[in-house]
């Protein structure tokens, strides 16, 4: 549900539409994603990975749309740590150099997860059960980083996703070792570290209106609020935004309602993650392309609502560097995944435009402008 002042704003758009749409689509491409979200005092960007950078086509698109990166996979533990208390930064600073050079902002994703662990990792926590194994790497990271990433999902994805049953803590070994407590050792950590730095906390699940995403909320919640009670340093949620097409879809109403919980609680909203499955739809590329910029302007409309907003990154800029289909059906029909706002080669598609509208008719954040610092 967006609010009453938007909706009348919006009409008024549609009831003018062949002038004022049109006039807007074109003053929106012409204007990048940085601008049009900055001018409303939010801060758009998007995850890279460093390899992506060699393309020069790509490596131009990024700063011109992005004002903050998210590192794709350089920040994971798997990268920085294989070997114990042998850290390895270069993805890492490949990426921070080039944001640097842009007068780009860097994003660190994540700090503690459950996947993309190194393979000695888990064994190591069981055995030994020392929670500096937890503690001394998220230190040694934001050290690393201080006053350079400003911004962190220090925790990523600690509940059971809507499609796994009852919902609760997501079982992994840092649960098994130290119980739900590895969350309040992450934060104080990162916080030790670098008291400036925004800590955030890191999930999917919030955004669709299916009752397990009603549950999933619901635990959200109750996480969030343990971490305020306990004084633990969490500044905000990051929503990853991975939403789909033609599958189950956001619910205004319940998105706005649960973003007016976060706001109430003093949170930041950031949306992470940003991508629309289209894996399910028509083969036809006019109508999928449609879909997911349908639905991606449903939820941004929502969330670009909601004050405590102040961040959107998608998962990626273009479909060029997706992985390829899974399934062998997909794979032997040639389908090619197309949930982001570039297309492979570099061409703008209808979500670009649906991003673009969406920050243009969002509501502006002068008080949060000093967000766009993190
Ligand atoms: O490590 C190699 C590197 O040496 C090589 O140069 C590079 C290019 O080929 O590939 C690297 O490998 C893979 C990397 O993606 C880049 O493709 C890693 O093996 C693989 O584990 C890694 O997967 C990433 C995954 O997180 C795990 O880190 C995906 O790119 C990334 O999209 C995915 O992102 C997650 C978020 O962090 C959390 N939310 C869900 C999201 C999607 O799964």
């Amino acid at each position: 549900m967006i609010s009453r002042r938007r909706a009348l704003g919006l009409s008024a758009a549609f009831a003018a539409f062949p002038a004022r749409a049109s006039e807007s689509v074109l003053r929106a491409n012409d204007i990048s994603l940085r601008a049009l979200a900055a001018a409303k005092g939010i801060l758009f960007g998007s995850a890279a990975a460093s390899y992506e950078l060699r393309d020069t086509d790509f490596a131009a698109l990024l700063p011109r749309e992005a004002a903050v990166l998210v590192p794709e996979y350089e920040m994971k533990r798997d990268v920085i740590e294989p070997k114990p208390g042998s850290y390895d930064f270069s993805g890492c600073d490949t990426l921070l150099g080039f944001a640097a050079g842009q007068g780009l902002k860097l994003r660190g994703h994540p700090l503690v997860w459950h996947w993309a662990n190194p393979a000695w990792l888990e064994d190591v926590v069981r055995t030994r059960r020392d929670p500096r194994l937890l503690t001394d790497y998220v230190t040694r990271v934001v050290r690393n980083y201080r006053g350079r990433i400003r911004s962190y999902d220090v925790v990523n994805e600690a509940l059971i996703p809507p499609d796994g049953g009852a919902g609760g803590w997501r079982p992994c070994f840092w649960l098994d070792v130290f119980g739900p407590n590895y969350l309040d050792l992450a934060f104080h950590a990162a916080h030790e570290a670098d008291p400036d730095a925004l800590l955030i906390y890191n999930d999917f699940g919030c955004e669709q209106g299916t009752p397990a995403n009603d549950r999933f909320r619901r635990h959200t919640l109750e996480l969030l609020d343990g971490l305020l009670k306990r004084s633990v340093p969490v500044q905000g949620l990051g929503l990853q935004g991975h939403l789909a097409a033609f599958g189950a879809k956001i619910d205004q109403r319940k998105l706005a309602a649960f973003l007016g919980e976060l706001e109430a609680r003093g949170l930041a909203v950031l949306v992470t993650e940003l991508d629309v499955d289209d894996e399910v739809g028509p083969r036809d590329i006019a109508s999928r392309d449609r879909a997911v910029a349908d639905e991606a302007r449903r939820f941004l409309d929502v969330v670009l609502d909601c004050r405590a907003t102040r961040t959107v990154l998608t998962w990626g800029l273009s479909d060029r560097y997706l992985d390829p289909p899974q399934s062998l059906r997909l794979k032997l029909t040639g389908w090619q995944d197309r949930r982001l706002a570039y297309d492979r080669a570099l061409s703008p598609k209808p979500l670009r435009a649906a991003l673009a509208q969406a920050f243009q008719g969002a509501r502006s954040r002068p008080e949060a402008n000093k967000a766009s610092s993190r």
